[in-house]
């Protein structure tokens, strides 16, 4: 009686579906649950008799049952299949989150209730304490709650409590448990010059494992969505997504069992790599983020958006529009002079660039790729008078100045190898492995951190420097730490992430105006755990419009228009010589910059850039802090459309892209998205001046422009 007056309280109260600003963590009693909403889902997990957490459920908030977890009480089978933590210890059908050897070389582990605290914390947050009830081990595993963008994280807290260390083989940040089902899994793959390819295939029961062994890869960023099969569109149907939020290497396993029931686990990747935990001592994993909406993967993706915007990024770039670079690779590669930069930088005032960076070899030695990292001072025969007088006339234009730097690396052939051999990863009797003729500093070292600490200060203390590109463009290999504790060399790849994180976050803490973009020859570094440090992502290396659109299309499905940095250059990989106009309408879908070698443009083509740069920085409002609408896919269609939103839905920019040769394309009108059914838009741009109601455009389309082969348009459509 008692339980139903209760049960009856919690439906009047909550509803069978509403999301509950006030209270998004809900505890209840007999058995212990936990219930934790946000605006579309429901998360929930349970105690059985026997004191094990579970998964209960997750998924839409429209399909929970609250009484549901009240009345479970789940078979053995059942059990072992929805751990909350699954440990290695006992049936291990699951894949375990936690796997450990305690000092009496045991290697089971069991997990019980130990007890349970809501923490005032920016945004809700639960931490659910579990114990070995044998052993010192005490797991806390979070979670917290973003309720207004759908999102719940996790991670967790390993202590030891023993007077023994014990050795973590593996922990992941967290699990979640799909309900069983038909669905499509989605993720990307890539390599050089080919970033963010979408993938999609049926999960079958089978364990799918995505991992990272490196500290970069092109192949994919941690991201993952799994939708009900065959009922997921842009805008419709249940998708669960989530990211790793670990620079390094990471894992993601999703298994699916015979009965259709799913769970994904993600974090670290322990291969090649154990932590030992002293007694008294914590390990925290990085943190997952999981997501479930009902409106598709566009709704995933803006889910993903709002959270690296708001959540990720630094305050510095939150409210503010990030500028338009021009960057000087392409026209100069390492051939750097100062006239030439002021020359280049000179054009780029006249076109409306904001910022003028300086990409590689301009330090001691950098002839080419083969000299030179490590040492990371001016070079005095490119520039006898130092950067400094330089930048002062690049600043006196009225232009930011930003400078390359590939901190992480050395040349053999530069002074800081030839004194410090053993500063690079390496095993005693084994060869070195060169990529683009460099070596891989440890980072985990301190003399290494303290070492990049000091140069970077000194560069950034004695130039106006206002943007550092932060490049990567090696893999790890030969990972080894010979002269360390054997305990802690397997714990090399955690360590110089941190080391990585310190460093950034030490540099941004002394120089706070500075910006910083994430390059590692291209996208081989795109990760979440990046955008807390750097600003802006360099998706690729390809700028080749044709294959960018693509490129960009699949970023926008884990990172926001506003982290994505798109140059103009000269390429033509798909030898279809796209226009100007072509190249700036894809550029400006994310963060704009040239790249071309500006000095030989002709006034005619130089007014015509600045006309893109100054439209530009018009919509720059929209495409960096309005919400993005993927309308029509390049990896579908010889076309692709792109809508870009204000808040309150008063103003927008649709970029039309005819891929191919206009008459393989379709010219069907395209639908907009979200604007108000019932106002009158002015729709500009490239398309007669006419008004139309939002139902119109949404419903019936806004027509196809672009008429040519490998053309575009940028169409304005803003409320009256
Ligand atoms: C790789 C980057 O992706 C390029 O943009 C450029 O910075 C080169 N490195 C310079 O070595």
């Amino acid at each position: 009686m008692k339980r139903m007056a209760l049960l009856f309280l919690m439906i009047s109260v909550f509803g069978a579906s509403t999301y509950c600003d006030s209270n998004p963590i809900q505890v209840d009693q007999n058995p212990l649950r936990w219930t934790l909403r946000t605006q579309s889902s429901v998360y929930q997990m349970a105690l059985t008799k026997d004191q094990t957490l579970f998964s209960v459920y997750y998924g839409a908030a429209n399909d929970f049952d609250p009484a549901r977890g009240s009345r479970l009480s789940p078979s053995m089978e059942q059990l072992n299949d929805s751990l909350e933590v699954p440990p290695r210890g006992g049936f291990v059908s699951q894949v375990p989150a936690l796997e450990i050897i305690f000092s009496d070389h045991s290697r089971d582990t069991e997990l019980v209730y130990e007890g349970h605290e809501i923490l005032q914390e920016k945004w809700p947050t639960l931490r659910v304490d579990l114990k070995d009830p044998e052993y010192g081990l005490h797991v806390s595993q979070f979670y917290r709650l973003y309720p207004e963008m759908d999102l719940i994280q996790k991670w967790v807290e390993i202590k030891n409590h023993d007077d023994q260390p014990v050795q973590i083989e593996n922990a992941q940040s967290g699990s979640i448990h799909l309900p069983a089902g038909e669905y499509d899994f989605y993720h990307m793959s890539g390599t050089w010059g080919r970033e963010c390819n979408l993938q999609k295939n049926r999960l079958t029961p089978s364990l799918q494992t995505m991992q990272v062994r490196d500290f970069r890869d092109f192949n994919n960023p941690p991201w993952f969505a799994i939708g009900t099969a065959d009922r997921v569109s842009e805008t419709e149907g249940s998708v669960w997504f989530g990211e790793v939020e670990w620079s390094g290497n990471w894992r993601l396993d999703v298994q699916m069992n015979h009965g259709g029931s799913v769970q994904v686990v993600g974090g670290i990747n322990f291969w090649d790599t154990h932590w030992t935990l002293a007694p008294g001592e914590t390990f925290t994993t990085p943190r997952i983020t999981y997501g479930f909406v009902t409106e598709g993967m566009g709704g995933a993706s803006r889910r993903l958006h709002n959270y690296a915007r708001n959540v990720l990024m630094r305050p510095l770039v939150k409210e503010r529009l990030l500028p338009v670079l021009y960057n000087s690779w392409y026209a100069t590669t390492f051939r750097v002079s100062e006239d030439q930069q002021l020359a280049l930088a000179a054009v780029a005032k006249q076109l409306g660039v904001e910022l003028f960076v300086i990409d590689d070899g301009w330090f001691k030695g950098r002839k080419d790729d083969h000299a030179g990292l490590g040492d990371w001072s001016v070079d005095q025969e490119k520039f006898p008078n130092g950067l400094q007088p330089m930048i002062q006339k690049i600043n006196d234009m009225g232009l930011q100045f930003g400078i390359w730097v590939e901190p992480e690396m050395v040349n053999p052939d530069s002074d800081l190898y030839r004194a410090h051999p053993d500063w690079v990863f390496h095993y005693p009797h084994r060869k070195r492995h060169e990529s683009r003729n460099q070596l891989m500093l440890n980072l985990a070292r301190e003399d290494v951190y303290l070492y990049l600490l000091d140069s970077m200060t000194a560069l950034l203390r004695d130039h106006s420097i206002s943007f550092i590109k932060w490049d990567y463009n090696r893999s790890l290999s030969d990972a080894g730490w010979p002269c360390e504790d054997p305990a802690t060399q397997r714990e090399v790849r955690i360590r110089y992430i941190y080391n990585f994180h310190r460093l950034v976050t030490e540099l941004e803490k002394r120089f706070p105006e500075v910006l910083f973009e994430c390059c590692s020859g291209g996208g081989g570094r795109l990760n979440p755990d990046n955008l807390k440090i750097m600003d802006q992502f360099w998706a690729s290396d390809n700028t080749d419009p044709l294959d960018r659109l693509k490129i960009q299309y699949g970023f926008l499905h884990a990172f926001p228009a506003k982290s994505m940095v798109s140059w103009i250059t000269h390429e033509d990989w798909n030898k279809t010589n796209p226009s100007l106009r072509f190249r700036f309408h894809v550029s400006m879908c994310g963060i704009l910059g040239i790249g071309n070698d500006i000095t030989q443009w002709n006034e005619a083509q130089r007014r015509e850039a600045a006309e893109y740069v100054k439209l530009y920085q018009e919509i720059r409002p929209l495409i960096q802090h309005g919400t993005a609408h993927r309308l029509i896919s390049p990896f579908e269609n010889p076309r692709a459309a792109l809508q870009y939103i204000n808040s309150d839905r008063t103003e927008a920019v649709v970029f039309q892209f005819n891929m191919q040769k206009a008459s393989s394309t379709t010219q069907e009108p395209i639908k907009l998205i979200d604007l108000h059914s019932d106002k009158e838009y002015l729709i500009s741009g490239d398309f007669p001046e006419q008004t139309a109601t939002g139902e119109v455009l949404m419903n019936q389309g806004l027509a196809w422009v672009p008429k040519t082969d490998v053309s575009s348009a940028l169409i304005r459509i803003q409320a009256k």
